[in-house]
């Protein structure tokens, strides 16, 4: 096998999959489909593909920071989510498909309301990158969006995703509700819930340990939401929080706790409980 240096002036995809068989293989081959500018599938199919020379360093150093846990996203500085590309950064956390039950079920609660002149306004705890709010303004076009976030890096990352999808969006620093002062039909948000001691955390030590864990083995954040949400929603008006996949019991029992009615948990692609819904009076 060619060993290939930046010295070659050519190998093949087949080659640098050999060169790189001690690294993850499907890193190896999304980072070739992304320096050639093809598809992943291409990589697989096509092993004869020739690597130009001067990529070699660049997915040398690529490939070792995803072997290393690095996202993938974090190196090309952008991710899909729902129908939109968005910039990330380290400074955020890489948005997660199964985030996009928490749009898809808004849309369910937004269709089957009663329709109302007045004006609807929807509240995204914890926006880091933007992706849900900026989701749900795209849907819901008439709708006030507000997005917050204690991190200030966060928000400037999300206002310039906002704006490059011309997303009308308000965004605000704050700890969770302590500067707002609004009511809101629907709050929304995908908080910390990772347990300070869950052993899945030291793969995830590339992401901001602020998106990522909470206290009380996970539910602190998801505690404070449930509490304080009642005094900033509109009558009849909706919480609905992503959390962990064995948390579903626990959540449910703080929005019961907290007033909520209307409550029950929506499963992800996977089988687990990973959202939770309550309605707080009526309309
Ligand atoms: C799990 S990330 C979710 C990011 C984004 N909404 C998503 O789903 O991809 C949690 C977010 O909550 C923010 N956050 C953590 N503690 C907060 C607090 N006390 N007040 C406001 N935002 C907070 C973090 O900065 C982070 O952006």
């Amino acid at each position: 096998m060619a060993n290939p240096t930046t010295g070659e002036a050519l190998s093949s995809v087949g080659d640098w999959l050999a060169h790189l068989g001690d690294i993850e293989k499907v890193a190896a081959e999304l980072t070739l489909a992304h320096w050639l500018g093809v598809e992943r599938t291409r990589i697989i199919g096509f092993p004869d593909t020739l690597v130009p020379a001067c990529l070699h360093p660049q997915i040398l150093t690529w490939a070792k920071a995803l072997r290393q846990g690095v996202p993938l996203a974090y190196l090309t500085g952008q991710h899909g989510f729902w129908d939109m590309t968005l910039e990330v950064d380290t400074s955020v956390l890489v948005p997660r498909p199964e985030t996009e039950l928490l749009v898809e079920e808004t849309l369910q609660i937004v269709r089957h309301s009663p329709s109302s002149d007045r004006a609807r306004k929807l509240l995204d705890l914890g926006t880091g990158s933007g992706a849900i709010a900026i989701a749900l303004s795209r849907e819901l076009p008439t709708w006030q969006v507000t997005g917050v976030d204690n991190q200030a890096d966060s928000l400037t990352l999300a206002k310039r995703n906002a704006a490059s999808f011309n997303a009308p969006i308000r965004f605000v620093l704050s700890d969770w509700f302590s500067q707002l002062d609004d009511q809101w039909n629907i709050i929304l948000g995908n908080p910390p819930y990772i347990a300070p001691d869950d052993p899945h955390l030291p793969g995830l030590q590339a992401e901001p340990r602020h998106a990522l864990v909470a206290d009380e083995e996970g539910l602190a954040d998801i505690r404070h939401i449930a509490q304080t949400a009642p005094s900033f929603l509109q009558p009849g008006g909706w919480l609905m929080l992503e959390h962990g996949y064995d948390q579903g019991a626990q959540v449910r029992a703080l929005f019961v706790g907290n007033g909520f009615e209307d409550v029950a948990s929506i499963m992800d692609l996977g089988g687990h409980e990973r959202v939770t819904r309550g309605r707080f009076g009526h309309e």
